[in-house]
Parts: C-alpha cells; sequence; structure tokens
C-alpha cells in the first residue's frame, strides 16, 4: 500500500546539499505492504532475517535508490504509524537537521516515544521540537553549563581515565584479559557525574551504582529496538516480548529514584541557577538526569569503546604515527591542553572518522513540517506534509560518492585537504562544521565530545606504545576486551 504522492508540475522548494534544478522528479519507491501485516514483515526482516545493514542495503539495491519508502520496527502495538520514508544518503540526509523542514518532536526514539513515567512525568529536551518554547530554555541552560564548565573537561576526564587504565592493567595482570566496556561505563558516570555536580557519586547514596541503574533504565526505554541474539530464545518470543509492547517503569523505578535524589541533593548549585531562569526545580532535575545519564553516558557508553576498537584494528603502523605525533606535542606545549590538542591532525582525525564509520546515534526521525521536495544524488523525490522521514546514519556517512573506500577505517582520512569532508561527518545530528543553538536539535556537546575522545587517545598514548583487542557487539555499540598493553618506554 503506497501513499506516494504525485508529481507537480511546480514542485516546492528542495532541501539537502546545493540541490541541482535538473534532477528527474520520481515517485519515491518502495511500499508499507498490507497494514499490520506489512510493518511485521519488516520488523522481522530487519531483526531476524536480514538484520539491519542488509535491511537497507537489499532495498537500496531493490529499489536502485537511496531513498524509498519502508516500515522501521517496532511498528505493531507500540508504534501507532511505523511507515517512513529513509533516506539513505550523503545528499538527503541534511533534510533531518533542517527544523524549519522536519518536526522533531517525540521522535527521539523514533517512531514511538517512551512513557513519561521514565522522566519524572516531563517531557525532556530530547523530545522538544525548537517550536515548542521549553527546548530554547532547556537547551540554553545546558549550553551555558557546559561553557562554564570548560575548563574542567580535560583536567577531570584525565583523573577519570587514570582510574580507567589502573583498572584496566590491574584486571588484565589478574585475568589476562579486561572488559574495557564495564570499566569505561563506571568511568563515564563518575565523570559527567563530577562535571555537573562536583562530586564522587560514590559520595551520594548512588554509591558504585550508577552506570549500572543507568544501563537498565536505558535497556527498558530502548528494548523495542533490539534483539538479544540470544541462541535460545526463539525469535517469535523475543519479538513478542521486546517489540510488540512496551516494557513498563515499574522495575527500574527504584533505580530511577536512586538516580534521582543523588542528582537533586548533589546539583543544587545549578538547580538554584536553574530556578532562576524560570524552570521548575523538579522538571529542570529530571532534565539533567536524562542530560547525564540518556544524552552525556548513553553518547559516551558507545563512543569510547567504539574508538578503541577502531584504532585497535587499525594496527601498529597508525599507533605508532598517533604516539609519535601525541609526545611531541605535548613535550612542546608543555602539557594536554586546548592548544596542544588543536595541533594533532592526525589525532583529530582518528577520531572524526570513528564517527564518521560508526555514528554512536545511528537513527534520526523528523515529520515533514510541509510538503517539500528532497533529492539523492539521481533524483528527486517529493514528500507530503506529515510523512516521516527517517535517516539510517552509517548509509549516508558512508556514502560511496563522497568518501573513498567507504567502508575502510582510514585513520588519516580528515587531514590537511581532508579536512573538506567534515561537513559530510553527521554523528551529532548535524554537520560537523555547523554549531548547536537553541533553533536546531544538534548535540549541544558537540565539540565537548571530540574533545572527549582526542584526550581519550592522547592519555592512552602518553602510556602505552600499542595494544591488542577482542571486539565484538553489544545491543549499544561494540565490545572491547583488551588482551594485551605495551607500556610506553618512559613509563614502562
Ligand atoms: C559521546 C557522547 C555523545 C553523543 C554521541 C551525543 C550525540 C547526540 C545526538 C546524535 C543528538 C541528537 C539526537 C537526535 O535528536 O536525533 C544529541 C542530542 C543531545 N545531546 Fe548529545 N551526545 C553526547 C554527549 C552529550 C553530552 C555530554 C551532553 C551534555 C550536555 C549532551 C546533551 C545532549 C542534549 C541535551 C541533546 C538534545 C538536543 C536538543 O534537544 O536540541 N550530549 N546528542
Amino acid at each position: 500500500m503506497s501513499s506516494s504522492p504525485s508529481s507537480s508540475s511546480s514542485p516546492p522548494p528542495t532541501s539537502g546539499d546545493s540541490p541541482p534544478s535538473n534532477l528527474p522528479l520520481k515517485k519515491i519507491p518502495g511500499d508499507y505492504g498490507l497494514p499490520f501485516l506489512g510493518p511485521i514483515r519488516d520488523r522481522y526482516d530487519y531483526f531476524y532475517n536480514q538484520g539491519k545493514d542488509k535491511f537497507f542495503q537489499s532495498r537500496i539495491q531493490k529499489y536502485n535508490s537511496t531513498i524509498f519508502r519502508t516500515n522501521m520496527p517496532p511498528g505493531p502495538f507500540i508504534a501507532r504509524n511505523p511507515n517512513v520514508i529513509a533516506v539513505l544518503d550523503a545528499v538527503s540526509f541534511p533534510v533531518l537537521f533542517d527544523t524549519t523542514k522536519v518536526q522533531k518532536k517525540n521522535v527521539f526514539e523514533g517512531t514511538f516515544f517512551p512513557s513519561t513515567a521514565f522522566t519524572g512525568g516531563h517531557r525532556v529536551c530530547a523530545y522538544l521540537d525548537p517550536s515548542e518554547p521549553n527546548h530554547a530554555v532547556f537547551k540554553g541552560w545546558f549550553l551555558s553549563l557546559l561553557a562554564a564548565r570548560h575548563n574542567k573537561f580535560i583536567p577531570l576526564l584525565q583523573n577519570s581515565l587514570s582510574h580507567l587504565f589502573t583498572n584496566v592493567e590491574a584486571e588484565l595482570s589478574k585475568k589476562g584479559k579486561a572488559d574495557f566496556n564495564t570499566l569505561s561505563d563506571n568511568a563515564s558516570f563518575s565523570y559527567v557525574f563530577r562535571l555537573f555536580c562536583d562530586r564522587d557519586p560514590s559520595d551520594t547514596r548512588i554509591g558504585s551504582d550508577g552506570s549500572n541503574l543507568l544501563s537498565k533504565w536505558l535497556f527498558f526505554q530502548l528494548a523495542p529496538l533490539f534483539t538479544l541474539g540470544l541462541k535460545y530464545l526463539p525469535n517469535f518470543l523475543e519479538d513478542l516480548l521486546l517489540h510488540t509492547f512496551r516494557l513498563p517503569f515499574f522495575p527500574v523505578k527504584s533505580g530511577y529514584k536512586k538516580l534521582y535524589e543523588g542528582f537533586y541533593t548533589s546539583a543544587s548549585k545549578i538547580l538554584d541557577e536553574a530556578e532562576k531562569l524560570g524552570m521548575k526545580r523538579d522538571e529542570a532535575c529530571h532534565n539533567l538526569l536524562y542530560m547525564s545519564g540518556f544524552n552525556s553516558y548513553a553518547g559516551m557508553k558507545v563512543m569510547f569503546p567504539d574508538l578503541i576498537k577502531w584504532m585497535a584494528t587499525a594496527g601498529e603502523s597508525l599507533h605508532r604515527r598517533l604516539a609519535n605525533e601525541i609526545r611531541t606535542v605535548v613535550k612542546s606545549e608543555g602539557g594536554v591542553t586546548y592548544s596542544a590538542l588543536a595541533k594533532m591532525s592526525l589525532v583529530k582525525s582518528v577520531v572524526y572518522e570513528a564517527l564518521r564509520i560508526d555514528p554512536p546515534v545511528p537513527f534520526q526521525y523528523g515529520h515533514a513540517k510541509t510538503d517539500m521536495v528532497i533529492h539523492s544524488h539521481d533524483a528527486a523525490f517529493e514528500i507530503k506534509k506529515g510523512e516521516m522521514i527517517f535517516g539510517y546514519q552509517p548509509c549516508a556517512t558512508k556514502d560511496g560518492r563522497v568518501f573513498e573506500n567507504p567502508e575502510e577505517f582510514v585513520g588519516d582520512r580528515f587531514v590537511g585537504d581532508g579536512e573538506k569532508l567534515l561537513k559530510y561527518v553527521y554523528w551529532s545530528n548535524g554537520r560537523e562544521t555547523d554549531d548547536p543553538t537553541t533553533e536546531n536539535k544538534q548535540c549541544p556537546a558537540k565539540d565537548m565530545v571530540v574533545l572527549l575522545g582526542r584526550v581519550l587517545l592522547v592519555e592512552f598514548f602518553l602510556r602505552y606504545d600499542t595494544l591488542t583487542a577482542e571486539v565484538g557487539t553489544l545491543l549499544l555499540g561494540s565490545s572491547v576486551t583488551i588482551t594485551s598493553l605495551s607500556k610506553a618506554e618512559s613509563t614502562a
């Protein structure tokens, strides 16, 4: 059942990358199938028959188009309308960043919106469209919190990473391998809490449970988008358990309360500021918890292991070049400073390349605010007001018409002239060359996040020459088990 719009003689304005006027206007290929059955067929293809990447690649080939109609999971009974128009190339994807063209209300998780019970009864910032006044209030507050903490980003992270590497080494010597994910999650939560609350979570009633409590809370919200991949759980049973009905809030309620109280009592200074700016204290605290626990912690939970995975698998020749750049610059600049990091062109490129090849938040959604025409490299397509546009970002950031050898991790891809390609790096829900504002939906911590990636590499190569690791996949991101570390000579 296709509800494709018909071509009109005077198409609405185009959107995307410098719109060419001579592209043929085509009907969007693909269909949604029969009501109820079509979305379930697509859900089984996505999770079980094909898997995510093949799901998109096979449809690109079948329709000979990077723009097509399909259903996105979860579908019935969780999402009322799973019908989307997928945009899967570097040219059409940025329509999702244009908040004059797409409505971003309640689409943070896609075609469904988890119960507000998970967020204290409030629709937090990430669910708000910039046309809603509260979006500017909360996002403006986050931007100012980050600006005020600018000088803490590096020293706090150095401290967290020092504990992290000590723990990795201890586990390696005890067990012969170290589970990087668990240690990194603990370090990430402690970093975020200390950044915003000025104290260690272990000095609050959260204790050492923070990352575990958050991971469970995240799972209960994101379960409709996961497959556990368990050998002994039949697909139909998993589909029924995870993708058919929402998981309730009550199993994670006491954990959320503990986290909320930890933030409420520790962040009194910034909550006072929030009240002065006109926010209600409890709503501000739920927003702070979501921003720390979902936006920041979940982002770091994916990004840090991904970065180590790509760096580890790139091999020793890249490790030597990174170590050399880092040690030379740190020596000449007298430490790990903003100006030192700015001079490390290979480090910067490696972080951008990891974010390009494996964007930590791979899905973006938005409802068309008006009738419009979007275009891929080859054709233009008309979209009607109200239709859901969806992007699977890895397809766009591995677009072979923009990036050479797009499936390959090329550490120095963005060095020198390669910097021109940064406008096609979209991990932050915006171009790497754009900035987050209260009018857009780009991650307010965009610059901080790339800084964290750089500091992680720098601190690693100030201590070690190289590493080996076993990598795999997890519900959120990659699993990394470090199997050996070779200490840098000066620290050995
Ligand atoms: C590795 C870490 C991070 C990653 C990968 C990441 C990624 C993203 C992405 C992709 C979005 C847009 C989501 C969408 O609408 O589709 C986003 C939004 C957001 N991020 Fe980040 N983020 C990270 C860290 C942080 C941190 C440290 C903060 C702390 C301030 C933060 C705060 C936010 C907020 C508040 C939004 C919603 C923006 C809005 O509603 O306009 N993020 N982030």
